[in-house]
């Protein structure tokens, strides 16, 4: 009895690998491993936004909320951390200038223009020469409706390393971190 029962549990776990092994996609590297949620909009924390004078746009900074509970001051964010990068444009006023609240920030229009992204996960980054690989992230560029821009991502990669090898390949988020505590 007990012999049976060992080995039905040892078919179960065999099962239970195979079935592990294959729903999960092999890594290669590529944009197309980070997915846009549907619903960041709702779920995702807004932790900065960045008023962009030389563009005249605002850029609005999120994360998903549970990289958001786990940050810690100059320690790299946990895997599993999706920065969203949402891009709107600024209310002008008559002369083409910013318009700005009472508290000195420009005002977003309605609608994104831009969302940019970049995602962490265990064993990303594999296959990436060392001149262009941030670590375990992954980039990915999407129009303001969240549809897939097949543009070429080595400058994400090579601007975000030159300038933040150090910092977890990131501005806002670490920065975010390091303010909070
Ligand atoms: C020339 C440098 C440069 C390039 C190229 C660049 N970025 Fe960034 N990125 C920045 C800076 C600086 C910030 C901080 C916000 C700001 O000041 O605009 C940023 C912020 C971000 C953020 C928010 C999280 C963070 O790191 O603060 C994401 C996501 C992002 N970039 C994705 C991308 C993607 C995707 C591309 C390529 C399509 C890209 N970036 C290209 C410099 C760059």
């Amino acid at each position: 009895m007990q012999r049976t029962m060992l080995a039905a549990g040892a078919a179960l776990l065999a099962l239970t690998a195979l079935a592990t092994a294959q729903t999960r996609p092999s890594y290669a590297p590529g944009p197309q491993n980070i997915t846009l949620p549907a619903d960041w909009q709702q779920r995702f924390v807004r932790y900065a936004t960045v008023d962009k004078a030389d563009r005249k746009i605002i850029r609005h900074m999120y994360v998903n909320p549970e990289s958001f509970a786990a940050i810690r001051s100059g320690q790299p964010a946990p895997h599993g951390t999706l920065l969203i990068m949402a891009d709107t444009r600024a209310r002008l006023d008559p002369q083409g200038n910013p318009l700005l609240d009472t508290a000195g920030r420009f005002i977003p229009e309605p609608g994104w223009i831009a969302i940019g992204t970049q995602q962490k996960e265990a064993g990303w980054g594999e296959g990436y020469g060392p001149e262009q690989r941030n670590g375990e992230w992954e980039y990915a560029a999407f129009t303001g409706s969240g549809e897939r821009r097949n543009i070429p991502l080595n400058s994400c990669f090579g601007c975000h390393l030159q300038a933040r090898a150090g910092q977890d390949f990131n501005f806002t988020y670490w920065d975010y971190a390091q303010a909070r505590r």
